[in-house]
């Protein structure tokens, strides 16, 4: 019983990790059981780098009003995002980017992805990048963490 209600929630998170085809944010809940004596379960709490994914997620619906992150999506008001870090800014094919964005010389590391989601138009006047800045620097890095994992698959 345990065993089971624990793989089920790890497998339902880890189908919202990979795919992250969902635009919403999902909630990632977990019922744990405990029974005396049994060993402690892993939570997602637990493990810094799945609380860190799943935050992440929930923070991109600040970006995907605009932005889809499948590989092969189509652009919508903001180019397709996977596999952007690494990538030099203004490359996704057929999206119209700024002259501005185009000619920032920036390729994307989570760094430079770092301060252009704080604020877009600070770092590159002349964006296009109207909304969906992120102030929390947590956040920011949680997201930068989802985009990187989900282009990783
Ligand atoms: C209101 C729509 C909108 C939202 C919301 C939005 N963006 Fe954008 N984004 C754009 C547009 C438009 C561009 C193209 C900017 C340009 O050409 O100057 C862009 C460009 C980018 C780029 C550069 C891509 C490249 O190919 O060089 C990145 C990275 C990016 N956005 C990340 C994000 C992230 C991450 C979020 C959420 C935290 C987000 N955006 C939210 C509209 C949006």
């Amino acid at each position: 019983m345990l065993k089971t209600v624990h793989i089920a929630a790890l497998a339902s998170l880890l189908v919202l990790t990979a795919c992250g085809a969902d635009p919403a944010p999902e909630p990632v809940e977990q019922i744990i059981v405990r029974e005396p004596g049994a060993a402690p379960v892993a939570t997602a709490a637990d493990d810094p780098d799945s609380a860190l994914l799943a935050e992440g997620k929930a923070a991109f619906a600040n970006c995907s009003a605009c932005h889809t992150l499948e590989q092969g999506a189509a652009n919508g008001a903001g180019p397709n995002l996977f596999g952007i870090v690494g990538k030099a800014a203004g490359s996704v094919t057929g999206f119209g980017y700024s002259d501005a964005l185009k000619a920032s010389g920036i390729t994307w590391t989570a760094a430079e992805l770092d301060s252009y989601i704080a604020d877009p138009a600070a770092k590159i006047p002349g964006t296009t990048m109207v909304a969906g800045a992120i102030a929390d620097q947590g956040k920011r890095q949680a997201v930068i963490a989802y985009i990187e994992s989900v282009s990783a698959n």
